[in-house]
């Protein structure tokens, strides 16, 4: 299967068919609080409709009284105006009223949409396999998560109520203006119709320079993600000058972005003004000429200047809008992107996937390839032609040089790759038949860097299910030696853990994870250098708890030091990505020209450093 680069090239023409799409699937749910919004807007419209109406009675009854001509005389047209004052006061309140709702209501209905799109964009993520992941910084994950659906939610809480009750707005305005005097409705819908053409056609000016700042915005909260996570390295190299300095840089593209990405909307800005300062100076002349002539009344002239007024903030509103659909154009290319970014991994669900055994797995290679960059076929293998079985049961102890490939078999092994050529099989069956939460739940990994929550001990533990009892929380604390940490704590298990586990020594959040690899009772342990952060008083400890732990479980545990792996049933050496010994540990040790009888004696200081030995293993 292949994959898209992680550097595709986004469209810079994000289509209105795929906003209708996202606007289709994520506000379909909240069908009820659209139509409340629908008759609000219309509501609204009809409202802004009547004023300039209301205006003209009043100007051609103001002037009426001035010129005495009114059939009902002064008096009562001084309380028809007076009417007439108070009717506009309503609407104009009505008017505001009526906005502030849909206001509310539009942002309601957008956030609600688009904390769907979230959590749909995470649970995807989540799924996606690890090359994909590796590829990404976690500050770019959560720009492309949280940032480019917040420029979408803008989106969709503001676009329902200010584009399309703008052009109904519009609509309505024209067609008021074509019953009042044909000339006038067509003079100002063309000047409409061309305003738009103009919009329409700049549409997609900004979209790539837009594009281009949100990337560097990703780049900026990657980069400060980066940093402030490896601060210990940072400051004991002396690199804190050289990452400011790194800083200063990122941020002066990401500031030279934004300027670009700001002209390019500006233009489109700029032409709608340009457009409707001309569009006002052609309706304010002919107005004159036609009041001049006799054709209009004054009330009239006023009338049509202030719908001309009127058109100007739907028409604003649209352009404005269409800044922000460029801003989620860009940002729906990138959303549709991430979703289309399909796991490298094979999925198999329904009639064709498999369970996997009961009880202790068997753990099958069979002439496994495997390349962290597939995309490079010249590219050395990480694991060559790796042939192995370990027994149900059984406990293999891994051992080689570093960078040989050790960590990556179990990569394979927990599914977070699959294998280029040949076949990983548990318990009989192939990895890739079964469906991978079954297969998580099925092996527990230790790694050597272990990830703790900012959470509760027993939230750290069970993985957020509160649905453990806390005896075996405790129990599984004792069993991996941590019974005298826990003791210590002062909140026992709500006792809180910081992210990272910086209130934890790495001993301890080693352990932790251990315990909480055993709560889930897998039926294969993967331990990657389970002990090399121990000292030896609490390695012995682990030591023992690790041989009650795994009794009745397949292991493949990792070490550098040869004492984690006296007691293991085989041993594999690996060297080069490749598998260059393997046997049982009992045969291997007592065959003095084995490569693991050699590394001991030297390990244990049994024998002086064994110079040929030492050049191929080391
Ligand atoms: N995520 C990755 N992407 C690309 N290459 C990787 C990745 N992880 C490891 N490698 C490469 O694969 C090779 C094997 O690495 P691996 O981590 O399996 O070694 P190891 O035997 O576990 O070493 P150590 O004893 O230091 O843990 C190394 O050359 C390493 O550079
Ligand atoms: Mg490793």
């Amino acid at each position: 299967m292949t994959a898209t680069p992680p550097t595709a090239t986004i469209p810079t023409t994000a289509s209105l068919r795929r906003y209708g799409a996202l606007l289709g699937r994520y506000l379909a749910p909240q069908a009820g609080a659209a139509a409340v919004l629908a008759v609000l807007l219309l509501v609204g419209i009809g409202l802004q409709l009547l004023v300039p109406q209301v205006l003209r009675r009043f100007i051609d009854t103001a002037t009426g009284v001035a010129a005495g001509t009114l059939a009902e005389g002064a008096a009562g047209a001084g309380a028809a105006l007076v009417g007439l004052a108070g009717v506009f006061l309503a609407v104009a309140l009505g008017t505001q009223l009526l906005g502030g709702a849909a206001t509310v209501l539009g942002a309601a209905v957008g956030w609600t949409a688009t904390n769907l799109l979230r959590r749909d964009l995470l649970e995807h993520c989540l799924a996606l396999d690890m090359t994909f992941h590796s590829a990404r910084t976690s500050g770019e994950m959560i720009e492309r998560i949280d940032g480019d659906v917040t420029a979408l939610s803008d989106f969709f809480a503001q676009f329902a109520v200010r584009v399309i009750g703008g052009l109904l707005l519009l609509v309505g305005i024209l067609v008021v203006l074509w019953f009042e005097n044909a000339w006038i409705g067509l003079a100002l819908t063309v000047f409409t119709l061309l305003e738009i053409a103009v919009m329409a056609a700049l549409r997609d000016v900004a979209v790539p320079a837009t594009t281009r700042e949100r990337e560097a915005a990703a780049r900026v909260f990657g980069f400060v993600e980066e940093r402030l996570t490896g601060i210990q390295d940072v400051r004991a190299n002396g690199g804190g000058a050289h990452a400011l300095h790194r800083f200063i840089h990122t941020m002066r593209t990401f500031f030279h972005d934004v300027r670009r990405a700001w002209m390019a909307r500006s233009v489109v800005w700029l032409s709608s003004y340009g457009l409707f300062v001309l569009g006002m100076l052609v309706t304010i002349g002919s107005s004159i000429q036609l009041v001049m002539a006799g054709a209009i009344t004054l009330g009239t002239a006023y009338m049509v200047f202030q719908y001309l007024i009127m058109l100007q903030s739907p028409i604003e509103q649209i352009t404005q809008q269409m800044q922000l659909l460029q801003r989620a154009g860009a940002s729906v290319g990138r959303v549709d992107e991430l979703l289309r970014e399909r796991s490298r991994l094979t999925v198999v669900d329904g009639e064709h996937a498999r369970r996997l055994p009961d009880g202790p797995l068997e753990v099958r290679f069979e002439g496994v390839t495997f390349r962290y960059h597939d995309a490079e076929p010249d590219a050395d293998p990480n694991l060559q032609g790796i042939d192995l079985i370990v027994p149900a049961g059984h406990h293999l102890g891994l051992l080689g040089r570093t960078g040989s490939g050790k960590t990556t078999l179990t990569r394979l092994l927990f599914r977070f790759y699959d294998p280029l050529e040949g076949s990983v099989r548990l318990g009989g069956v192939d990895a890739r038949e079964v469906p991978l939460p079954e297969l998580r739940r099925r092996v527990g990994l230790v790694t050597q860097e272990v990830q703790l929550f900012q959470a509760s001990v027993r939230d750290n533990l069970s993985f957020f299910d509160d649905t453990v009892p806390d005896e075996r929380l405790i129990g599984a604390l004792h069993e991996v030696g941590l019974g005298a940490w826990f003791d210590g704590l002062p909140q026992g298990l709500d006792t809180p853990v910081r992210a990272g586990g910086a209130s934890l020594s790495a001993g301890e959040a080693q352990l932790l994870a251990l315990a909480r690899v055993f709560l889930a009772d897998p039926g294969l342990v993967l331990l990657d250098e389970p002990s090399s952060r121990l000292d030896p008083v609490t390695e012995q400890r682990l030591e023992r708890a690790l041989e009650r732990l795994l009794r009745g479980r397949t292991a493949v545990i990792i070490a550098h030091r040869l004492e984690t792996v006296e007691r293991v049933d085989a041993v594999a050496i690996m060297s080069d990505a490749r598998l260059i010994e393997h046997g049982p540990r009992a045969v291997l040790a007592a065959d003095p020209h084995s490569r693991y009888a050699r590394l001991r004696r030297v390990a244990l200081g049994l024998a002086d450093g064994d110079e040929e030995l030492l050049e191929e293993l080391a």
